[in-house]
């Protein structure tokens, strides 16, 4: 029997193996610098988006917006699609999730896998077409909840009031930089008001793809650090209180990630590794001493299908790459 509100004794346990990740030190020795990262991808579906899907849901149960025949309803690139199936799944909720037909089979198998619906559609690059589908869906069938991660001023509260505090409290001493990518801007927003408040002159730094340093004033290109910039600045990001952007190859994400499976077992996704080769470039800038800190988003089981575990683009590491459809 479906309920509208959810009482806090009467969450479902797998919401409690959610947020409270480790921050564990990363030692690069040739680089002589330590990073410290915290670990989101040890999040119950795989990635640091179970926090929003988790908040989100469980704020919309507690204010009745769920009514027994909604249909939680949301246009995704993957893991926002997984967070959302798996906790509407543990909340009993029917979800249905908008995702563009270039997305990968690993994240279509786990989405239809925890009982959600799939709609594919051909999304011509544009991330903004699936949010526009979802719109007008919800416009026509009441039945329909949305979670609007690109604007949902939850999704920068939650990484201020959760995540941030959370590094807040593992990291001793002062913070001198914090380093992540950006797709809704939910958690760069939300972590770098957190550090930002508590150490004032801590830098708050983005990671963007080099092939699409839209923060950096150039032109949307395709990239494949899947989870991040889905060609357009985010209107989460406006109050962010952002100091700079590090630009990443997506050749180099794609050889950090391998770095980190390989050297550190740490099976995380591409986004990860790019994050780190910003968080280096950044502890470099910044000197020995300085504490950076970085997020690795999401696992590696998420990628099989992409370059990161093809043989052929492990065969060439290094050089320039073209700019190829992610
Ligand atoms: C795979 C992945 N998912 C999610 C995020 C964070 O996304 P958002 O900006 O929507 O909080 C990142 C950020 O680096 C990421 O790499």
């Amino acid at each position: 029997m479906k309920t509208n509100t959810l009482s806090h004794t009467h969450y479902p346990p797998v919401l409690s193996l959610i947020g409270n990740t480790p921050l564990i030190p990363l030692q690069f020795r040739a680089e002589g610098v330590t990073l410290h990262a915290k670990c989101e991808f040890l999040n119950p579906s795989g990635s640091i988006k179970d926090r929003l899907a988790k908040t989100v849901l469980v704020d919309a149960c507690e204010r009745g917006l769920l009514k027994p025949d909604s249909i939680i309803l949301e246009c995704t690139s993957g893991n926002t699609g997984i967070a959302l199936a798996m906790v509407g799944a543990a909340l009993g909720r029917r979800v249905t999730i908008l995702m563009s037909t270039t997305a990968s089979e690993e994240r279509r198998l786990l989405i239809r896998q925890l009982g959600a619906e799939l709609i594919l559609f051909d999304s011509g690059g544009m991330y903004q077409t699936g949010i526009e589908l979802s719109r007008q869906m919800a416009a026509t069938d009441r039945r329909y909840f949305l979670p609007r991660q690109f604007e949902n001023p939850l999704n920068v509260a939650d990484h201020e009031h959760g995540t941030g505090q959370e590094i807040l409290r593992q990291v001793e001493g002062p913070i001198h930089a914090f380093v992540t990518g950006f797709g809704t801007g939910g958690t760069l927003a939300g972590c770098g008001k957190a550090i930002k408040q508590r150490w004032p002159a801590a830098r708050i730094i983005a990671m963007e793809p080099a092939e699409q340093a839209l923060l950096a004033g150039e032109c949307p290109c395709c990239h494949f650090i899947e989870g991040v910039a889905d060609g357009f600045v985010p209107a989460l990001l406006r109050d962010a209180p952002l100091d700079g952007e590090v630009k990443v190859r997506s050749a180099d994400a794609l050889q950090m990630t391998r770095r980190l499976h390989r050297e550190f077992g740490l099976l995380v996704g591409t986004s990860s590794g790019a994050n780190v080769v910003a968080a280096l470039h950044t502890a470099r800038e910044l000197g020995p001493q300085a504490t950076v800190v970085t997020l690795l988003c999401d696992r590696a089981e998420r990628y099989f299908s992409t370059r990161l575990f093809s043989a052929e683009d492990q065969a060439a590491t290094t050089g320039p790459k073209p700019c190829l459809p992610g």
